[in-house]
């Protein structure tokens, strides 16, 4: 890992549930960074495809839609808000028919190609906190500090849960769903979800949100203090 300057980036992966999002958004409130999900992209496309009847398995459409959309990512309060070609879409881009087929449009690597680009040039200028499957891997692996957040699938499951309105899913349909997503996200053949070999290893399944961003903001220190020691 390099660093370039006095900003740097910071690159969050790890399955689905681990608590990457609401982590990364409070590291990047506390370096006055700016916080990138990708996996809302990843979202916003399959969403658009879904509307306009286009399946995963047309994977040519799939890319057509990557590509012609405007995706904007804009600070919120609670969360992230996610635009799509003018619209506002963060609620509709969780519901359960995207969340259940994000992965086989994910799997697509022309689509893939895309996001990556886009994520790209969000980080040129470095200053974000950016999370999702392959971004220390793949999209940024120059990013000065990698964490791979992780946790059981039973702890993830519970997480969902508990942050779902009552009924909507049962905590062992939540758990089928987890485990199926884990698979298809590690099992692809275009960058899958794979610790990086420089990335530092953090299991949330017993620590608590506040515990898991101070460890980040304590990597981050760390960087960033040894990048003046080096520049002095
Ligand atoms: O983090 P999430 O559940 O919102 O991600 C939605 C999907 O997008 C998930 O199936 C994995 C995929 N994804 C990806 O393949 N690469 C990323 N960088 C981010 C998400």
């Amino acid at each position: 890992m390099k660093q370039t300057d006095d900003h740097i980036n910071v690159a969050i992966d790890g399955p689905a549930g681990a608590g990457k999002s609401t982590v990364a958004k409070l590291v990047a409130e506390r370096l006055g960074y700016i916080y990138i999900d990708t996996g809302a992209m990843y979202r916003v496309v399959a969403y658009k495809a879904l509307a306009s009847g286009i399946s995963p398995d047309d994977t040519a459409e799939a890319v057509r839609t990557a590509e012609s959309i405007r995706i904007e990512l804009r600070p919120g309060m609670q969360r992230q808000q996610v635009w799509a070609d003018g619209k506002d879409v963060t609620d509709v881009i969780r519901s359960a028919s995207v969340t259940s087929n994000v992965s086989a449009f994910a799997a697509n690597p022309g689509v893939r190609e895309i996001l990556a680009r886009k994520q790209q040039e969000m980080a040129r200028k470095k200053g974000v906190v950016m999370d999702g499957r392959d971004i220390g891997t793949h999209v940024l692996p120059d990013a000065e500090v990698k964490v791979y957040l992780t946790a059981t699938v039973e702890k993830r499951a519970e997480r969902r849960f508990n942050e779902l309105p009552d009924g909507t899913m049962s905590m062992e349909e939540l758990r089928e769903d987890i485990a199926r997503r884990d698979d298809m996200d590690r099992n692809r053949e275009h960058s899958p979800l794979v610790q990086a070999e420089d990335a530092i290893r953090i299991d949330s399944t017993y620590m608590t949100i506040e515990e898991v961003t101070e460890s980040i903001l304590d990597i981050c220190s760390n960087v960033m203090n040894q990048g003046v020691e080096q520049n002095e």
